[in-house]
């Protein structure tokens, strides 16, 4: 399975914070943004990652990372492969995935929005996946932020709906989602949303439509850092686990 990180938009909400920088290069805690999902990543057991962003902003990126000295595979004991791929204007997260074709080839992935930070460990996901789609839930108290799922009696999901204004659940879609080959062939002629954005809900619906749409629902924390509180959260939670090990 292939990893693919969506560090491309503009952050326009985290100005002036994002004004000279790009989001998931802003720190939380210790280390910046981008570095939670490349860590999640590895710990799933996915030695090859692909970043797509924008073009202002790829240079710091190959600057922090370069080809991933500082992540070590699981699997191998030696370092992971990082490579790069631009986003050249900010069309919507499954236009950014689109950029992601040709590193997926015949592969599944695991695509990370790159300003989420999740605490649980995906790896055992990743080794029972056999195809369709996995979304990944957590119940929230501001639901119309996030992609919205509506689930049935047996935890069957039966339609995700975009920042609805009245949301049918609690239940939001968070930024990460396990992909089998097909979401090749989804990536291409999709339509803008009302919005006018290329939406990874729209993606995710046509698995609904197939009946090959997982969801699962998230044991630990989860942080879209994408608002200032939210990155301040999660600064705070991340110094007071690494405190609590420290004292261990
Ligand atoms: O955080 C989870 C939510 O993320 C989901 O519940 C929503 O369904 C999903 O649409 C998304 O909503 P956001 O409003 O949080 O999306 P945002 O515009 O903040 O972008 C999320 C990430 O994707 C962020 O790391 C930047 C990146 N991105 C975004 C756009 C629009 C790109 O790389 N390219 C883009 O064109």
């Amino acid at each position: 399975m292939k990893g693919i990180i969506a560090a491309g938009g503009e952050g326009t909400r985290l100005a002036p914070l994002t004004t000279a920088t790009n989001k998931h290069l802003l720190s939380v805690y210790d280390k910046p943004v981008i570095y939670y999902g490349i860590h999640t990543l590895v710990e799933a057991g996915i030695d090859e990652i692909l970043i797509v962003t924008n073009p202002h902003h790829i240079n710091d990126y190959v600057k922090l990372l370069g080809s991933g000295k500082d992540f070590i595979s699981i699997n191998t004991g030696h370092q992971i492969q990082i490579v790069y791929a631009i986003q050249n204007e900010p069309l919507g997260i499954g236009h950014n995935l689109a950029m992601a074709r040709g590193f997926i080839g015949n592969d599944s992935c695991l695509f990370h929005l790159g300003d989420n930070i999740f605490m649980d460990n995906i790896k055992p996901y990743v080794d029972t996946f056999n195809g369709g789609a996995r979304v990944f839930l957590k119940e929230v108290q501001d639901p119309e932020r996030f992609g919205v799922a509506e689930i049935n009696e047996s935890g069957k999901i039966l339609s995700i709906e975009e920042k609805p204004k009245k949301p049918k659940t609690n239940y939001a879609v968070t930024g990460l989602y396990m992909y089998d080959n097909s979401v090749v062939q989804k990536t291409i002629g999709q339509h803008k949303s009302d919005r006018g954005e290329y939406e990874i809900t729209s993606i995710n619906n046509l698995y609904v439509k197939e009946g090959t749409l997982e969801g699962v629902f998230l044991e630990k924390e989860w942080f879209d850092t994408g608002t200032f509180d939210s990155l301040l959260d999660a600064s705070i939670f991340i110094r007071n686990l690494k405190n609590s090990k420290d004292k261990k």
